[in-house]
């Protein structure tokens, strides 16, 4: 392996895959000697990792090369990268539109990576990693060109020594007529179970204690192998099993796969966090065809109402989508009521992109201006806000065990950051209502069983560990509280509480 001394500048859009994805990238290129820089000024190797889901995304990603054009004149032996998402499905195109890119790598050639950016130091020209296309091939041949990216990770390079993301699965198969996903990432692989246990015993040997299973249809999961078959609930069976891990969550649930053996786990299984991300989309039915969604308001409803009977205090959240094709005023009040009805936790609320590709893009006309769409979206998440904010403050006045998960984001701005603390962490507190704590007590942040994040003063050392925590205010984002046990066992002990 050749070694290097070379500044690494990554930056990462999109969801949970890409922030494992580039974790993973940025470790290999670690291994060969590389540094991160924050300064994109300073970097001789450049990085885009990607998101095609929404128009917006790629737009910024386009900015940002077009502004590093001067730069990379300027710099001959710079590296410029564009990888993932919008690699595997942009393709050539990125060099046409920016030529100065140097690599294009999708979603399933990541480990490719150090190996073509020491070529494109060597002789410049364009060098492109993607897999097949799905219209181009066999299953079996397009499943094979995308190949799942999980290598060993150093325990050291992890951004939290406490949470880890896991991927159980890659692709999709839902074909949702709005999403470029099945595209960009590909059939629907799961990975052997042997492979995630093995993966997630590695990680609690080496101090994680909360794990998060990705995948983009989680609860779709099946894997045969010696004569049966593991579903999500057989994977959570064996995860629970191992010694050190504390919490177990899982992303995104797709709803007509939200069987009864998986709730049952989820209310069985104490380390399992009673959580669910449930995207419903629409509360229309029209809607909800044209989507292809694949099941009606009603089957959403009912399988609502099976969360609520088997595990009575789990936290759900959801995903909009407002200004689909032929969206009417009356259709969006449909998914204003299934939101009001279902209290979740937390939605995202996205105006409808038109992704070229999908079939929604091919035969649907996107025929809700834009205006409207902004409205609806308002709308929709001003509903949400109120929501969360009366879900909260139901809680105030309650304690709850924490699993303390590093500085809080305002402990962070104040300078108390441990680069090695907190990094992986994503809680969208908002400002007012919450303080710095003093430097020996700095701001903490933690989640409930239920996903819910929680902001207190403590000790940093505390991070890793659980405390119960008494809630005495809260926003439409965040639980307030202070800890009411000063006894709490670090993440090095091998006592920590188990916690129903
Ligand atoms: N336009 C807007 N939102 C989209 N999503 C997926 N595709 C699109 C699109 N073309 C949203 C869905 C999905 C989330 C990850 O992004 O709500 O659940
Ligand atoms: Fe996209 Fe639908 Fe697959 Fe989710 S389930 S990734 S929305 S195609």
């Amino acid at each position: 392996m050749s070694e290097h001394n070379h500044l690494l500048y990554i930056e990462t859009v999109g969801c949970q895959m890409n922030m494992l994805d580039s974790e993973l990238v940025v470790a290999a290129l670690r291994h060969q000697g590389y540094q991160l820089t924050s300064d994109v000024e300073q970097a001789d190797t450049i990085l885009f990792n990607t998101c095609s889901v929404r128009e917006h995304a790629e737009h910024k990603i386009y900015s940002a090369l077009g502004r590093l054009k001067h730069s990379r004149r300027q710099r001959p032996g710079q590296v410029i990268g564009v990888i993932g998402c919008m690699a595997q499905k942009d393709q050539e195109l990125i060099f046409r539109r920016a030529p100065h890119v140097d690599l294009v790598v999708g979603t399933g050639q990541l480990a490719q990576i150090p190996e073509l950016i020491d070529q494109s130091r060597e002789g410049r020209q364009h060098r492109l990693a993607v897999s097949l296309d799905r219209r181009d091939a066999t299953r079996q041949q397009v499943s094979d060109s995308f190949q799942s990216y999980d290598p060993l990770r150093d325990p050291e390079m992890r951004p939290s020594p406490f949470q880890a993301f896991v991927r159980i699965m890659i692709g999709c198969d839902k074909f949702c007529t709005y999403c470029v996903v099945p595209m960009t990432r590909g059939p629907e692989q799961s990975r052997p179970p042997a492979d995630i246990l093995s993966e997630a015993r590695r990680l609690a040997s080496e101090g994680v204690r909360e794990i998060t299973l990705l995948g983009q249809t989680v609860n779709s999961y099946r894997y045969a192998v010696d004569g049966r078959i593991w579903r999500m609930s057989d994977l959570l069976l064996a995860l629970h099993d191992i010694e050190g891990l504390q919490r177990i969550k899982f992303v995104t649930d797709f709803p007509r796969d939200m069987s009864d053996d998986l709730l049952q786990a989820v209310r069985d299984l104490p380390r399992v966090s009673k959580y669910l991300h449930v995207p419903a989309q629409s509360g229309c039915d029209v809607m909800l065809k044209r989507m292809k969604r694949g099941y009606t308001v009603g089957e959403y409803r009912e399988m609502m109402g099976r969360i609520r009977d088997t595990i009575p205090e789990c936290a759900i959240s959801s995903d909009f989508i407002v200004g689909f094709c032929g969206e009417s005023e009356d259709s969006f009040q449909k998914s204003m009521d299934l939101l009001r009805e279902s209290r979740f936790k937390n939605s995202f609320i996205f105006k409808y992109s038109p992704r070229p590709g999908t079939k929604a893009h091919e035969l649907l006309a996107d025929d809700v201006p834009e205006e409207v769409k902004r409205r609806r979206n308002h709308e929709m998440l001003a509903l949400q806000n109120q929501i969360s904010e009366e879900d909260n403050s139901r809680l105030i006045g309650r304690d709850f065990p924490i699993l303390v998960e590093g500085l809080s984001k305002t402990a962070r701005k104040e300078g108390l950051d441990d680069p090695r603390v907190g990094g992986a962490l994503q809680e969208s507190q908002s400002s007012q209502g919450s303080q710095a704590g003093c430097d020996d007590h700095p701001q903490l942040v933690g989640r409930t069983m239920c996903d819910r994040i929680v902001v207190f003063d403590g000790n940093p050392r505390m991070i890793g560990g659980f405390v119960d925590v008494h809630v005495y205010d809260c926003t439409q984002t965040t639980l307030l509280g202070t800890i009411i046990t000063r006894e709490y066992q670090h993440a090095g002990s091998d006592l920590l509480p188990i916690l129903a």
